[in-house]
């Protein structure tokens, strides 16, 4: 039986990547939030069904709901990778940019995931969450709390629902995406005018240009994506990179010392 998907934030880094891999053998509905995009991911393959989608504007939700639910008779697999990073000193950060983290990073997927979760039974759910879930990195303090409640929120899924649907939270490192430059110019407002804390932004924005270069390929995340799609009894979380596994690692450690290491470990990486 043809397997059929429903994938967001496929226009970019990781998602499109799966997407191209995916599409040759299966059904892929495909979240856009550009119409280009949109129409880029209808001429990669006629198995792919593009949805419009724009997590910062959550009345646009319900339509794309609607669009899957009249197409699919049944999902095998959802994948929420849709995913954007909010930047900032806690005592500088918007009350209005944390909302837009949370919406797209969080409240976006759990809107999905319930619209559609009747039809997943027996299914699986991969959420593309991130190694900062484990929340030791300074200054995007919003994004590390929207990866760590979206994996709370989808573990307590896990063991509660009664549809046999497994869920499952990739937890990457740093892959080398559009993600790092989108979020230097959707934080360069704040970033550019943020007294006392002008070295630790210009370290920031110039840590993101290094990672949208320097990171893992796409491809380790998808081929950790595409292992769990095939396995029977997945774990409930994977990390793709040694980054990521050394946070995990770390985040092990009593909180007061965490937090010294964090402070020195920024202190002697601004210095290089
Ligand atoms: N890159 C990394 O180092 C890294 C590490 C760990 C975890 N991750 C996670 O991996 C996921 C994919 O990121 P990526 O690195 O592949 O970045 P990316 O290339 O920027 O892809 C992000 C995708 O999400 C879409 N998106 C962004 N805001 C959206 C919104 N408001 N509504 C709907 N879709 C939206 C983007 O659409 P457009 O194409 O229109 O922008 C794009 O398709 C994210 O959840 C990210 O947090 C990334």
């Amino acid at each position: 039986m043809t397997k059929i998907y429903v994938i967001t934030g496929a226009t970019s880094g990781i998602g499109k990547a799966l997407v191209e891999i995916l599409a040759k053998d299966s059904i892929v509905f495909a979240g856009y939030r550009s119409e280009e995009k949109g129409s880029e991911l209808a001429k990669i393959s006629e198995n792919i069904y593009p949805f419009f989608v724009d997590y910062e504007r959550p009345e646009t939700i319900p339509g794309a709901v609607e669009y899957i639910r009249s197409k699919a008779e049944r999902i095998d697999r959802l994948i929420n990778i849709a995913g954007c990073v909010v930047a900032g000193p806690f005592e500088k950060l918007s009350i209005n940019e944390i909302r837009r983290q949370f919406n797209v990073n969080v409240f976006g997927h759990i809107e999905i995931t319930q619209g559609l979760i009747d039809k997943l039974d027996n299914g699986k759910i991969i959420n593309v969450s991130s190694m900062a879930s484990f929340g030791i990195f300074p200054f995007i303090s919003p994004y590390c709390a929207s990866k760590r409640c979206l994996d709370m929120f989808f573990n307590s899924l896990m063991y509660e629902n009664k549809r046999n649907i497994k869920v499952i939270s990739i937890k990457p490192g740093v892959i080398s995406t559009p993600l790092w430059g989108k979020s230097i110019k959707e934080n360069s407002t704040l970033m550019q005018n943020c007294e006392g804390y002008e070295e630790e932004m210009n370290f920031i924005a110039k840590n993101a240009m290094k990672n949208e270069t320097h990171g893992l390929s796409t491809d380790e995340v998808v081929k950790t994506i595409l292992r769990v799609d095939k396995l029977n009894n997945p774990k409930t979380s994977y990390l793709v990179g040694k980054d990521a596994f050394f946070a995990s690692l770390v985040s092990r450690l009593p909180q007061d010392f965490i937090n010294k290491l964090v402070r020195f470990g920024l202190r002697i990486r601004m210095k290089r």
